[in-house]
This record gives structure tokens, C-alpha cells and sequence, in this order.
């Protein structure tokens, strides 16, 4: 057995240098590559009182030939407008924002890592506005940041099933704002994640208000049987993901059966017998559930570990972002 190198965690490594852009009278300033340094902002910035932010997450991937490819950037940067048109903040211009990751990637080619690593691309947009007062009033000075992480596979120690609360009293956010990538739903997310860690040691927490499945804190979820896949239909609750959008494209390649609509949590817990239960996301691009734990009562999900359909999609997205299988969707963009 070789052993592993000891890496970093996610997303605790930045690269040298970011590129930022203020937005003020009504325009878009020049992007600027910079140095990864502290920012200046007033403490009345409109941010750390009122939570006007959003942020996005997408990685590029480097080939042995070399080259390096972002993947599905534009999905990204249409979901980050979107974020923004909902909380009020100055839009980012997409053609912008594009040359500001692209100036990030080509500055710290170097540290993008080989395959399974990739460089994770965070774009983050705050209300910059120093007003204290400005509860119901919308900031209209920002700052659009483009950060950007070395990160190492996810599963660099095995596909590890997960431990998943079933959780049918609490929301993950607001029900209009669930489709918003902004830093107070993962706030809301926090204080139930981590009491269900500590009471039931369970990964994550499966928000399912009403008894409706949704998503987890940070990872979309579907379930998979031969030839069928089934994941909730989108609506403002939850987030798009893009990962999700991908999954069920390459599942309807294969042929697969593709259901998006409302589901509940007896529906889920009957599909488990025999079926799988996954998380799709950036991060973790398809991971597989062992157990549900629902009302104290454990639930296996088929055999207990990761399922071979699961596997078996995972690597399918996986070759297409590493460039070992053909893109015929277009996804990839050589930086
Ligand atoms: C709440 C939430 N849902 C779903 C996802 C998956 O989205 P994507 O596949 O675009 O990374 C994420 C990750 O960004 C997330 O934070």
C-alpha cells in the first residue's frame, strides 16, 4: 500500500494572488490582480451587518498534456448573477468576471494541482456600502473578489459511505432564499449540522421540512436504482447545482430514467431498501450514503456502503472533467 502525502484541508490554502473589482456610481471598476492579502472595508460595511453577500464554487482541472480547463464556468457565473439580482446586490458583469478567474488561473498556473487535485475557484461578491442604517435599504458600493484553493481528492482515503439525520422539523434557509449561494444559509445549516454530529454522529443533516427531501448543508441529494434516478424538482428552496445538472444529463445519456419532482421522506426510506442515496456537489461530485438516520431509527441505504451505480456515475463526470473521456456537452474551456 502506498501511503498517502499529508494534505492540506479544503479550501484552507489560497493561491499567491486574486483579482478584484469595486463596483461604484452605477460601474464596474478595472479588475485587479493582487497579491492574497487582508482587505480593507469600513465596519459599517453593509456586509457584516446585513449579510449582503454571495459566493461560487467551481473548479479547473489540469491535464498531463498540461493544459488546464475550468469546468461549466458559465453556469457558475449565471447562478452568482442570479444570487446576486436576489439579495440586491450590484450584478457582476459575466464577461468580466470570466477574465477575472482567467487572470487568477494563468497568474497561478503552477499550483494548479494534477489530477485528482484542481484548483477550486471561489468568486465573492460583498455589499460594501458603509451605512449602519441600511436594513431595508440595499447597498450600492461592492466588491467582487476571485480567490482561488489547491485542493486534493476528496476521497484521497477510500469512498467512505456516509451518515446522514434525516431532519424534518428544521429549514436550511429561508424557502425564497434556497437557491441563493449566500453565507447566511450556510449559517442557518451550521447549528443543526453540528448537533446532529454530536447526537447521532452523523456526517450531515438531510433538511426535509414538511417531510419534503431537499438537500443537505452543502450538497444536493438523489436517489439511484438500475436505470432510474430520482431528485427534487428545482424551486427557490433549494440550490441549482451544477453538479446535479451534469449527473442527470449523463444519467439520461445512459439511458436512465430521470424523475425531478416532489418526494417524501417515506418515499426515500422505501427506495433505500434496495436503491442508493447520493450527495452531488462541486466538492465531493457524487458521494455515497450507507445509513439514514430518521425519528432515532437507523435505515441502510442497499448494502450499507457506496453503491456501484453511484460509483459508477461518479466516475463517468469524473474521466469527463479529467479530460479521459470525450466532453460532448461542452462543459470544459481551456484556460
Ligand atoms: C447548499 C448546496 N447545495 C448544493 C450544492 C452543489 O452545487 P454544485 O454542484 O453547483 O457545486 C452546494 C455546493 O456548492 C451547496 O452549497
Amino acid at each position: 500500500m502506498t501511503s498517502q502525502p499529508q494534505r492540506p484541508a479544503f479550501g484552507t490554502v489560497l493561491t499567491s494572488h486574486m483579482a478584484v473589482a469595486a463596483y461604484q456610481d452605477g460601474r464596474w471598476s478595472e479588475l485587479e490582480l493582487k497579491p492574497v492579502a487582508p482587505i480593507e472595508l469600513s465596519p459599517a460595511a453593509h456586509v457584516l451587518h446585513y449579510a449582503s453577500t454571495c459566493f461560487e464554487g467551481f473548479k479547473a482541472f489540469r491535464r498531463a498534456d498540461g493544459s488546464i480547463h475550468v469546468f461549466r464556468m458559465d453556469r457558475h457565473i449565471a447562478r452568482m448573477r442570479q444570487s446576486a439580482r436576489q439579495l440586491v446586490l450590484p450584478e457582476p458583469d459575466p464577461a468580466q468576471l470570466k477574465a477575472m478567474v482567467y487572470a487568477v488561473i494563468d497568474r497561478c498556473r503552477e499550483a494548479v494541482p494534477e489530477a485528482p487535485g484542481a484548483l477550486y475557484l471561489r468568486p465573492l461578491l460583498i455589499g460594501t456600502t458603509a451605512n449602519i442604517g441600511a436594513a431595508a435599504t440595499p447597498a450600492v458600493e461592492a466588491s467582487l473578489l476571485v480567490l482561488a484553493s489547491p485542493v486534493w481528492d476528496y476521497f484521497s482515503g477510500g469512498m467512505k459511505p456516509l451518515r446522514i439525520l434525516v431532519d424534518d422539523v428544521n429549514t436550511r434557509s429561508a424557502a425564497q432564499m434556497g437557491m441563493v449561494k449566500t453565507g447566511g444559509n450556510y449559517a442557518a445549516a451550521m447549528g443543526p449540522t453540528l448537533a446532529a454530529r454530536a447526537r447521532y454522529q452523523v456526517d450531515q443533516v438531510l433538511f426535509c421540512p414538511g417531510g419534503e427531501v431537499q438537500e443537505t448543508g452543502a450538497a444536493n441529494f438523489m436517489l439511484l436504482r438500475e436505470g432510474e434516478l430520482l431528485t427534487r424538482s428545482l424551486d427557490p428552496t433549494f440550490l441549482h447545482g451544477v453538479t446535479r445538472d451534469s449527473l442527470l444529463t449523463l444519467a439520461r445519456d445512459n439511458g436512465y430514467t430521470v424523475s425531478e419532482r416532489v418526494f417524501e421522506v417515506g418515499e426515500m426510506l422505501e427506495w433505500v431498501q434496495s436503491g442508493e442515496a447520493a450527495l452531488s456537489g462541486t466538492a465531493a461530485v457524487l458521494a455515497g450514503v450507507g445509513t439514514l438516520v430518521y425519528r432515532g431509527a437507523e435505515h441502510r441505504v442497499g448494502g450499507g456502503d457506496v453503491g456501484p451505480l453511484t460509483r459508477a456515475l461518479r466516475a463517468q463526470l469524473v474521466a469527463i472533467q479529467q479530460g479521459e473521456a470525450p466532453d460532448r456537452h461542452g462543459w470544459l474551456e481551456a484556460v
